[in-house]
């Protein structure tokens, strides 16, 4: 095409319609918008072009240039029509296919656990606390009232660090979260009324219902005047709520060294049995001691408390029929995918 006179837009243009009107399956007009409006088409060797029209004379073909492809667009709209045009245009796409999936994360099962119990306490009042989870021998184990010569101490069950004892004694991994219970009682005045999630450690066989860390939810309520009624109807409010309605919370006594009385916490859930049993061990609990109130400066003539302490994965276990403890830390996608569904809580 020449650029020295004024191509003949009309006569392309009148081919192009022309052409178009006839076209009738998919190819043809495949075609036709490839010859016309293409990477390489009519309308864009026109455009290219008016590099090389004359400057005085390039308004006038720039302006031509751009109506003969804008008229070539609305002609190709106006035939196929908006979307179906495009589907006739592009062979092999299908517009209305759904989109390729992009794969999202899951909340971990046990963190959506987690989130569920803080949720339920949170309702009752309680507040969140926290604590380390490298300890010291004094609040892992002395300030709970832990006797020297108590098995869970022995190096065979504990992890001790490599590190001079500070003035707390030996370094450890906490075994359970009952040390938040002595830290929070160290920094803060009656009335208190927290829980503490957080990581343990012990030194186990791994097996589907052991593994070396796993999870605890502590409880911890200190005032004037608290027994046990408080802490059973918190209990059973709590396990109501997390396993159903119907839900039965018995308490068996125990020993736990930082609680006199001890219990350990039994749960029946409806139309549920656990290896043919209708009860499940599911916690421990109890008043706190005397002794370890004294111990941190509370008196305990003036105030009482109750405490505490709940498996996490235990917990999720019961809740979505998983058999081995493992599962929770392999990462396998597979695995934890199946819980997408419940997401946040
Ligand atoms: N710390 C105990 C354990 O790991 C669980 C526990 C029992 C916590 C009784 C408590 C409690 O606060 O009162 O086995």
């Amino acid at each position: 095409m020449s650029h020295s006179s004024s191509p003949n837009f009309e006569g392309i243009l009148t081919q192009a319609l022309a052409e178009l009107s006839s076209a009738k399956d998919s190819s043809s007009l495949q075609a036709w918008r490839t010859r016309y409006l293409g990477r390489q088409g009519e309308a864009q060797k026109l455009l290219d072009g008016l590099k090389s029209v004359p400057a005085a004379e390039r308004p006038a073909a720039g302006k031509a240039a751009n109506d003969f492809r804008k008229a070539l667009e609305e002609a190709w709209t106006a035939k196929g029509g908006g979307e179906a045009a495009e589907s006739v245009a592009t062979p092999g796409v299908d517009p209305t296919l759904p989109g390729r999936p992009y794969p999202s994360g899951v909340v971990h099962v046990l963190t959506q656990t987690l989130d569920r119990i803080t949720d339920i306490f949170h309702r009752l009042g309680f507040a969140l606390a926290d604590g380390p989870e490298i300890e010291t021998e004094h609040h892992n184990f002395d300030a709970l009232n832990t006797q020297q010569d108590h098995p869970a101490r022995d190096e065979a069950d504990t992890f001790y660090l490599d590190l001079p004892p500070g003035p707390h004694g030996r370094w450890l991994l906490r075994t359970q979260t009952s040390p938040v219970q002595i830290r929070v009682l160290e920094n803060r005045k009656p009335p208190i009324k927290i829980i503490a999630p957080g990581r343990c450690y012990r030194r186990d066989e791994v097996d589907a219902t052991h593994g070396i860390f796993f999870h605890q939810v502590e409880g911890l309520c200190v005032g004037e005047g608290i027994g046990l009624p408080h802490l059973k109807g918190v209990l059973e409010f709590f396990f109501r709520e997390l396993m159903g309605e119907g839900t039965k919370v018995r308490l068996r006594p125990h020993y736990f060294p930082f609680t006199e009385p001890s219990f350990e916490v039994d749960c029946s859930i409806p139309g549920k049995t656990f290896r043919g049993k209708e009860w499940l061990e599911i916690a421990g609990c109890g008043l706190v001691h005397p002794k370890v109130l004294r111990g941190v400066g509370v008196d305990p003539e003036k105030f009482s408390g109750y405490a505490f302490g709940l498996g996490v994965e235990r917990i999720a276990m019961v809740r979505h029929g998983i058999p081995d403890l493992r599962l929770f830390y392999e990462n396998d996608v597979r695995f934890l995918k199946q819980f997408a569904a419940y997401g946040a809580v």
